[in-house]
């Protein structure tokens, strides 16, 4: 962890201490193990659905001959994270209301080449039958003012425990290399409190025309790996035609 890190690190315990009243704290120091044990089961779930996505890819790269998926990044609550949003939500304090209000303790981060490949891959885990869809949220097809683009889904997915089965809850985050650069970029600017009003407004202007900008050329990759798709299969047929004669 470099300073900066640190120092924001130090910054956020001090204001989780601010901000918690008492009876809060003290939910959160007697429930330690607790909610220690339900973020285990959570990351479980994650590795649950890493795999499956993993699985997926390499069932595509036989069958298709490309991999649709290029990078795939997980990410567990932090405990002072997952504080944080209790309070500022103002969650009922008990270990399962928090897992029923809040969908983000597992994240999990497909990232595709293509748009199309958003759906495909999408398409293939919901058809799964031991994941439930609770929730979808099409950024794609409805970014948000700023320009954000990407598929929210949050889903139930099964972990097997020693005697008994729990059903967690997800959220996954599909989105393409283009989506993915500038959803980091826009989360630096998010967190950058100490610009300039005038600065930070232009920024977040720039940052939506570049959203525009970069769904553009993500729909002409498209269009153009399309156009070679099809002039490899016309070349594969006339191979084969070929052969046959
Ligand atoms: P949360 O309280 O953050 O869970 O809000 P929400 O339930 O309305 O969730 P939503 O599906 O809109 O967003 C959840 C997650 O998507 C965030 O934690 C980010 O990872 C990502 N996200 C959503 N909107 C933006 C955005 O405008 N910019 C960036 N960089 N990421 C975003
Ligand atoms: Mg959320």
């Amino acid at each position: 962890m470099n300073i900066r890190d640190y120092i924001n690190q130090k910054k956020k315990e001090i204001l989780i201490r601010q901000l918690t009243s008492d009876s809060f704290r003290d939910f959160f120091e007697k429930n330690e193990s607790r909610i220690r044990t339900m973020l285990t089961y959570y990351e479980c779930a994650i590795m649950q659905i890493e795999t499956k996505f993993n699985v997926l890819n390499q069932e595509f790269s036989l069958s298709r001959e490309y991999s649709p998926i290029e990078t795939i990044k997980s990410r567990l609550k932090t405990m002072d994270s997952l504080i944080e949003k209790v309070n500022r939500y103002g969650i009922p304090l008990s270990v399962e209301s928090i897992e029923r209000n809040i969908e983000d303790i597992a994240g999990i981060r497909v990232i595709c080449g293509f748009p199309e490949d958003i759906y495909t891959v999408a398409d293939c885990f919901l058809q799964q039958d031991d994941v439930t869809l609770l929730d979808c949220k099409d950024y794609n097809k409805n970014p948000k003012k700023n320009g954000y683009r990407s598929l929210h889904l949050i889903v139930t997915v099964p972990i097997f425990l020693e005697h008994e089965k729990r059903d967690m809850k997800v959220e996954v985050q599909l989105r393409t290399i283009a989506m993915d650069f500038w959803a980091s970029l826009e989360h630096k600017l998010k967190y950058k409190k100490e610009l300039p009003a005038e600065i930070s407004d232009r920024l977040v202007d720039e940052l939506t025309r570049c959203a525009n900008i970069s769904a553009d050329l993500d729909m002409k990759m498209q269009s153009i790996r399309r156009q070679l798709s099809c002039s490899q299969s016309e070349i594969d047929e006339a191979v084969d035609l070929r052969e046959w004669m």
